[in-house]
Parts: C-alpha cells; structure tokens; sequence
C-alpha cells in the first residue's frame, strides 16, 4: 500500500513574524504580463532595454525553516523600457520540485538547514533524497543563454521571450561542478569567467565560456586551497580572476552533529588569491580577517598591482556568534602581488551593500561605484541609493523613503542612468526608479508605478536593446 510519507513532513514556517517572509520580501505568487505601465515624471526617450531581477520567492508557504537568502524559489522579474513607456512581466523558475509543490498545491522539500527529503511516495524515485534546486539569487545573459543563477550549483535556463523554464544548464561544461551566483563578463574579450566552491577537492575552481558559449577552460581547481570556504562574489580584472577567502568554512562535521554548518574562524585571517587569467601559477595575499558579500569592480593598475572595489564586513552576521554588530564599509584596496601587501582605505562607512558599476566598464577603472545604504544614520530611517565618486572621493544620495533595492547601471544612447526597485513598507506598493547618473541626488526622472509588489532583493541585470 502506497501512502503520503508527508506525515514525517517538517512544520510550516509561521511567514507573519519571518523578517524576510513578510512586509517588502513577502512571497509574490502571482505572475502577470502588463503593458503600459503607469508612470510619474517621464521615462527618458533614448532609454531602451530590459531590467531583470531574480530573487528568493517561495512558490508555496516555506515547511521547516528558511533561510534568506538561501532558500525560496526564483520568481525573475522583467521590467521592459522602450519609446517611453514599460511593460512588466514575472516568472517562476520551473524546478522539478516547484512543478512537483504545484502539482501537490503545497510545500514538498523543506529548507536548507533541515537535513529532511522528501520520500519516493511523496514525489516519485526520481526526486525522492534530492534537496530544493535554489537558482535564486542573480540572472545573467551571455553565449546566447539567459541563465538564474544558485548560490553554489547548475544554473537553469530561460526562455528571454516569456521567462519560461527551459531547464538546467552547464554552459557546455564550464559549470559542470555548478558556479555561484557572480560570474563575471569580460566587456572586452566577451569572456564569462566562473568560479565555483565544492565539498570535494579540489574545493575552488574557475573556468571561463567564451563569447560564443563554448567552454573555453573547463572547471580548473585553484591550488593552495584545502577547505571549503563560502565565496560569495569575484572580482575580474584583464589578467586576474580575483577571489578573496575570507574564513568562513563550511564545517560538516558540526552540521552532522546538530551545529551551524558555516563555521568563522578569524583566527585564519582573509586570504587573496590573484588567479592568472593565462593559467600560470596563483598569487596570494594575506591579510586580517573580514568578510565580503559583494564587490564592485577590480582592474589592473600599470606599476603590475590590483585595485579592487568591495563592501568589507567586519564579521559574516547571522554567521558567527559576535556581541558587537557587524558593520559595512566601502573599501578599495590596492593589492601588490610581488610584495603581498595590501593597501586599504575606507571609501564610505555608511553600512551599504549591493555595489555595483557601470557593467560596461568591468575589468576597468570605474569612477562611480553605486550601493544601498544608510543615507540617513538614524537606527530606525530606511536606507537609500549611495553613489560613491571614485575619483573625486565624493558622495552623492538619494533616499526614497521606501525599502529600494540593488542599483541598476542603464545605458542609454545619449545619457546614462541608475534604476532600482522600492517597495514602499506602509501600503507595500512597489515602484521602479529612472535616476540620471549625472545627478543622482536630484530624485527620480521618472517613477515607473508596478502592478504587482516585487519583493524586495536580490541582483538583477541590464539588458539593452
Ligand atoms: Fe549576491
């Protein structure tokens, strides 16, 4: 007799008091197409292309616990901006375990940090044992491929005309062993470089798909690393695949044990590692210890050494076990590879995150580095969009008063502009902003009204026409 094994199935996580599964980051289960969307101001006439946003959005009600911004199913958001006006369109990413949870009109698979798998009578022996497939976090376009990146595995692909699901994809091999969330693309050589971090040795490789989407270097391992440390973001610059491995190691030994599985361990210090992009031997650098989600941009400096654009955090929150709050800085550090030293100043300390350049400028000197963060010091305001002057060592902000996410670099044929999504906290409204990049700080060109809340977080990409 075959039975519904779901009688073992964790508790449904209560999502009203989950900071992350209410208010801005509630679920959107709801997927629409809408033309002409409302806008306030104007949207400027030589601005034409295509903003997409993945992000963490459970199908159904989470089961067990969830972890932002691991856990939730991709919904990718489309926002279409051509001859003035926008058009709106949102999809879920069809993994087998979001079509099986649709089919059961429930949640199956429970979050990451459980250690529970659904049965072969809940979902069938193909899936039965297999964890939730999380490409949830960025969405990025190269070699023909529109791909939603995971955190650390295959990424899926999507159809570019209606979102649709297309299924798993590894790049013709160069993400066979998966790749995080933050490839990079090369704007002069057409290049993705990938890395990827993995339970087995050898722990950290890279690799690298050609502008026609073939791999060009299969996955290579990066010698000199002999634990599995989470690595979030990289940096790239014409001859560096730049990765910092701040020491936050996965421990699964204590995870087995009923402990954290990420384990800080500042005692390590941060190690660097300049990774020739001609395959000859790794550059490494050790400094003290910090932690990076996310970096701006990198590039290579005439006198051989490496200038590299971050948001450092003191500790890895949520992580490690710290009284003190940890705390955000914008960081460029100049990286010396034949002496080791690194070199750091403090740009901003303003507690941002999610920096960002202009993409076409990657692998370049930059000028402008973009972030979210606290325009406003006071505890209880909302942060805003942070724009750091590279060159000149100013700050220019605007605050919208709302929950506003990544910015965006958008190109358009006679002026640039920044845009990111809000999401207002009192009546949950969500609005796109049109900011001119030559002056931010003067507000939004045009405020583009969304029909439906996007939640807030996580990257997105700029796709011009
Ligand atoms: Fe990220």
């Amino acid at each position: 007799m075959s039975v519904d094994s779901g009688i073992n199935r964790p508790a449904p996580v209560d999502i009203t008091r989950h900071a992350h599964l209410s208010g801005v980051f509630a679920p959107q289960r709801d997927e629409v197409w809408v033309d002409r969307l409302e806008v306030i101001g104007q949207i400027p006439a030589d601005l034409q292309g295509r903003y997409l946003r993945n992000g963490p959005n459970p199908r159904f009600d989470p089961i067990g616990s969830y972890v932002y911004p691991l856990d939730g199913d991709s919904m990718v958001h489309s926002l279409s901006i051509s001859e003035g006006e926008a058009a709106y369109t949102n999809r879920f990413v069809r993994t087998p375990m979001v079509l099986a949870e649709e089919a059961a009109g429930h949640a199956i698979w429970s979050g990451i940090t459980d250690g529970y798998t659904p049965s072969a009578e809940e979902v069938g022996s193909e899936l039965a044992g297999t964890m939730r497939e999380l490409p949830d976090i960025n969405v990025v376009r190269h070699g023909g491929r529109l791909l939603a990146m995971a955190e650390s595995d295959r990424p899926y692909r999507l159809d570019p005309t209606d979102l649709s699901t297309l299924g798993r994809d590894s790049c013709d091999g160069a993400m066979e062993v998966g790749s995080t969330a933050h490839p990079k693309i090369d704007p002069t050589t057409g290049e993705m470089i990938v890395f990827n971090y993995a339970f087995e040795r050898p722990y950290l490789t890279w690799s690298v798909v050609g502008p026609d989407g073939r791999t060009v270097r299969p996955p290579t391992g990066v010698d000199g690393v002999d634990s599995t440390l989470m690595i979030h973001d990289m940096a790239l610059t014409s001859r560096y695949v730049v990765l910092f491995l701040c020491p936050l190691v996965f421990d699964l030994a204590a995870a087995m044990a009923g402990g954290s599985i990420l384990d800080w361990r500042p005692d390590d210090g941060t190690r660097i590692a300049l990774v020739p992009r001609d395959g000859s031997p790794v550059r490494w650098l050790h400094g003290d210890p910090f932690w990076v989600w996310h970096f701006g941009n990198a590039f290579d400096n005439p006198d051989g050494t490496v200038t590299v654009d971050y948001v450092e955090w003191s500790y890895p929150g949520g992580f490690a076990e710290i009284a003190d709050p940890s705390v955000a800085s914008l960081v460029r550090a100049v990286l010396h590879p034949d002496s080791g030293r690194i070199a750091k100043t403090v740009v901003s300390d303003r507690n941002m995150e999610f920096p960002r350049v202009d993409d076409r400028l990657l692998t370049r000197d930059h000028h402008v580095v973009a972030s979210v963060g606290q325009v406003d010091r006071a505890p209880e305001a909302t942060d805003g969009l942070l724009f750091h002057d590279m060159d000149r060592g100013t700050e220019r902000s605007w605050d919208p008063g709302v929950a506003v996410g990544e910015p965006i670099h958008m190109p358009g044929d006679d002026h640039d502009y920044w845009g990111a999504y809000g999401t207002d906290p009192t009546d949950l409204t969500s609005a796109f902003y049109i900011l001119s990049a030559d002056d931010p700080a003067a507000g939004p060109l045009a405020t583009i009204r969304m029909p439906i809340r996007v939640p807030a977080g996580l990257h997105g990409v700029w796709l011009a026409d």
